[in-house]
């Protein structure tokens, strides 16, 4: 094995980290900044088998029948943390992280409300997390190894919302201009904006950031370079591995 902390691309796919230690990376950022083009685009930059995309859409909570008319009428409020239900997330997370399998529920946008479908995600060596709220809460943040926040122009975010939920969420220009400016703008400056002193690094540009891409695989590739290390030692301690394995 190599002993510099830098990694070869060739020697990639060849890490052997604990699966009971799942490298989490939270990504936060307003609504519209690009989270899942990053995330997906650091994913690519990683390439490792491994490695699992979780959106915190997941975690919404079900809405009674008044809410979910007030949804329907864009005048429900998704963009408050009390929206989301994190002791479901942590204990998701916690799940993952030890090498449980957990069950993550669906979203519909179109429906603002979970599908009857759910995903099961099990023991990945990387796992990221992106929603506007990723780095909120205080037991979702001792469980990450890396906290990004995506930086983006404000009317950047607006347009790609309109044209996405309009496209993809089966919403309406109005409603949409409506919920933006009701909720999702006000709140990204009450709770969102705030997430940015507590990041590790900021990313600015997205997925033409080439640079911040490859920063974050190169750390990802480290860290699972030490924790596959570690993990070897401790097995050689317990006696489970010879000495040249
Ligand atoms: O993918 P993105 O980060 O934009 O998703 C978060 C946004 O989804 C929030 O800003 C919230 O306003 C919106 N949302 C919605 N309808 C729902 C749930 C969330 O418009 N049913």
């Amino acid at each position: 094995a190599s002993h510099t902390s830098s990694v070869l691309p060739a020697q990639r796919a060849q890490y052997e980290p604990p699966w009971q230690n799942t490298s989490i990376i939270g990504i936060a950022g307003s609504s519209g900044s690009g989270k899942t083009s990053l995330s997906l685009a650091i994913i690519n930059e990683l390439s490792l088998p491994w490695v699992v995309l979780m959106s915190m859409d997941s975690f919404y909570k079900p809405l009674t029948p008044e809410e979910s008319a007030a949804a329907f009428r864009n005048e429900y409020d998704f963009d408050a943390p009390e929206a989301i239900d994190f002791d479901v997330l942590v204990e998701k997370l916690r799940d993952i992280k030890s090498g449980k399998k957990a069950d993550i529920p669906v979203y519909s946008f179109e429906k603002h409300a979970r599908q009857e479908h759910s995903n099961t995600i099990y023991s990945p060596h990387v796992l990221i997390l992106e929603g506007i709220f990723a780095l909120h809460d205080q037991r979702v943040l001792d469980l990450l190894d890396l906290k990004i926040f995506a930086e983006a122009d404000g009317d950047l975010c607006l347009s790609r919302r309109l044209l996405r939920d309009v496209r993809e969420r089966g919403r309406d220009i109005e409603g949409c201009i409506k919920q933006w400016f009701s909720f999702v703008k006000p709140n990204f400056h009450r709770y969102v904006e705030p997430q940015r002193t507590i990041a590790d690094i900021i990313v600015p540009r997205g997925i033409e950031n080439k640079v911040a891409i490859s920063m974050v695989s190169d750390r990802v590739h480290k860290t699972l370079h030490t924790k596959s290390k570690l993990h070897q030692q401790e097995l050689r301690r317990l006696g489970k591995v010879s000495e040249d394995a």
